[in-house]
């Protein structure tokens, strides 16, 4: 097996620079054709020019892909439906969605300005939502698409000063996991991709050296996206990668405990605290209503 992506069009949203330009530049190498969406703006979301999209085209372009530029906002819904129009204009369908997009505003949780939290909810959340369901409908026509959603460790495991990033970050994973179930009948896989690289957003965390940005290159996370949008791609996965490293996270579950022979108060779920977090034996669960299933099976004796 080869992946390519001969005849297939790809939007990738934020592609101006960092992981966005990554990826758009390594699925043109692959043949598909590319739609570098980016507003051009700073780290904090603020300003904007098509410079940077159009220089990403241009790369492309010298070297022998196709690529046509776009500067709308994923805030921007009027934006959006132009990015849309735009890529089929150019190229007559869409079957590959990169939602690749964000701005950092961190700031602690009591000292966050609402219009700062809802900035970041804007660009991340709403933005993911906002483009992909302009392209959702389109690729259920033709019973065809591959979507990523760009999720953060940050998100999956937290971090000082991100309430509205990490929020926005697992929120997407929701987005994803109702999306995979609704769209596998028709041929349509969305994916989470959890990318490690140096790029402007990580100046000055904690990728401290030199050395260590060699490592952590966006060329490397970019593979493992292209497996996420690849005819061959899972469905619902959350893959981690970066610095030439790829993993796999789960939102997993303890094996639990039935109380319900005795009385249940919360002095009953304290004393079984240790065997409730018992985690020896994690589950994951299909979907939301088996855990309905788990639940009403432990309390009639009947789950194996
Ligand atoms: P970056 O700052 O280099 O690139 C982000 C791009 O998004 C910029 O070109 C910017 O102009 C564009 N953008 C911002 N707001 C936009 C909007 N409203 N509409 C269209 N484009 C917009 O950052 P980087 O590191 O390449 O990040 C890419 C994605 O990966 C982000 O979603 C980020 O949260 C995520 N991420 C990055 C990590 C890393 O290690 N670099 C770690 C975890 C997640």
């Amino acid at each position: 097996m080869t992946i390519r992506f001969d005849g297939k069009t790809a939007i990738i949203t934020g592609a101006g620079r960092g992981l966005g330009r990554s990826h758009a530049l390594a699925l043109a190498n692959l043949g598909a054709n590319v739609v570098v969406n980016d507003l051009g703006a700073d780290v904090d979301g603020t300003g904007g020019s098509s410079d940077a999209a159009n220089e990403v085209v241009a790369e492309i372009k010298a070297a022998g892909g196709n690529a046509i530029a776009n500067g709308s906002s994923v805030t921007d819904q009027a934006g959006v439906d132009n990015l849309v129009k735009q890529s089929l204009d150019a190229f007559g369908q869409i079957d590959i969605l990169i939602n690749n997009a964000g701005i950092l505003r961190d700031r602690t949780f009591h000292k966050v300005s609402w219009e700062d939290f809802y900035a970041v909810l804007d660009v991340h959340l709403l933005g993911t939502i906002r483009v992909t369901h302009a392209v959702w409908p389109l690729m259920r026509e033709q019973k065809y698409g591959r979507v990523i959603v760009t999720s953060s460790q940050n998100g999956t495991y937290g971090n000082f000063g991100q309430s509205a990033y990490a929020t926005a970050k697992m929120g997407v994973i929701g987005f994803m996991n109702a999306l995979r179930i609704e769209g596998g009948r028709n041929n349509l896989h969305i994916n989470t991709l959890v990318p490690v690289a140096t790029s402007r957003m990580t100046e000055g965390t904690i990728i401290a050296t030199e050395e260590d940005a060699k490592i952590l290159t966006p060329e490397a996370v970019a593979q493992g996206a292209l497996f996420l949008v690849s005819e061959d791609a899972p469905n619902g996965a959350i893959l981690n990668a970066g610095g030439g490293s790829y993993s796999r996270s789960y939102v997993p579950e303890t094996k639990g405990v039935y109380l319900g022979d005795s009385e249940l108060t919360p002095d009953a779920v304290a004393a079984n605290w240790d065997a409730i977090s018992e985690d020896s034996h994690l589950e994951v669960l299909e979907d939301g209503p088996a855990q309905f299933t788990k639940f009403l099976e432990m309390a009639r004796g009947t789950r194996k």
